[in-house]
């Protein structure tokens, strides 16, 4: 199964993807994660994209489009992924287009999570993730048993920096611009498949099953 979750910053589309990859047992790339480990190693591609995520912008197309093309390449991917967070832009998809022909791979389902931007600035701003393993919890919708610390693990909670009232209102405001008119690009191709993120998590979940439906890990 080829799958790819598309929605505002903050819908909720990695806590979503866990709950996918845990029950599909499927693999998860999500281009925001691979740019934060990149600027934890301090390396070249983290030195780069590190100004573009504090400041909420989409880091470059050519850059992007490299690094998936390149996390594609591992055999851990054969099998099926779910990719989260690219494409985020008309290049960044057609460019996926010319490397899954490559690969004679096609994308069965293209989710789309929605919620009122008042849901997802409160989802946001109240975000907190653990430093060790990267479980999501928020400091009032999903708290975890003892303040700012891991039920999973025990290891301490964080705040990404790019989740500030500033950041997040440019971060939607490139969504609205730049990645939703890719909603009418699957769309088109009969592969789009809208879920409504208002609700809790459990109602979230249904709403995937529902839009997942007829699928499975033999597909
Ligand atoms: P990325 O990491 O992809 O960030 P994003 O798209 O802004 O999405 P988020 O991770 O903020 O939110 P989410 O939808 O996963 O929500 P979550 O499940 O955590 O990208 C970061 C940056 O990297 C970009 O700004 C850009 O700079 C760069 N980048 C990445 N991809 C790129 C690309 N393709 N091209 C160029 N640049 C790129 O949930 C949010 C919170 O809400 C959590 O606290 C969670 O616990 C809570 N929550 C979730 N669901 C619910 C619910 N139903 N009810 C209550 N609370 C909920």
């Amino acid at each position: 199964m080829r799958l790819l979750i598309m929605g505002p910053p903050g819908v909720g589309k990695g806590t979503m993807a866990a709950y996918i990859k845990k029950t599909y047992n499927i693999s998860h790339i999500s281009t925001g994660e691979l740019y934060r480990e990149a600027i934890a190693r301090m390396n070249s591609l983290g030195t780069l994209a590190k100004g573009y995520l504090d400041r909420g912008e989409l880091v470059p197309d050519a850059v992007t489009v490299d690094l998936v093309k390149e996390t594609l390449k591992k055999s851990e991917y054969k099998e099926g992924f779910l990719l989260d967070g690219f494409p985020r832009t008309i290049p960044q998809a057609q460019a996926l287009d010319d490397i899954l022909e490559e690969k004679q791979w096609k994308i069965d389902v293209v989710l789309n999570l929605t919620a009122d931007d008042e849901t997802i600035i409160e989802r946001i701003t109240g975000r907190r993730i653990c430093s060790n393993c990267g479980a999501l919890y928020h400091t009032t919708n999903i708290k975890p048993a003892v303040d700012d610390i891991c039920d999973n693990c025990g290891a301490a909670l964080f705040q990404r920096p790019d989740d500030n009232r500033e950041t997040v209102a440019r971060r939607l405001k490139i969504y609205r611009e730049q990645t939703e008119p890719l909603l009418e690009y699957y769309r088109r191709r009969g592969l789009l498949r809208d879920v409504d993120a208002e609700g809790t998590v459990a109602d979230n979940i249904k709403e995937v099953e529902k839009a997942l439906g007829g699928f499975n890990d033999n597909d």
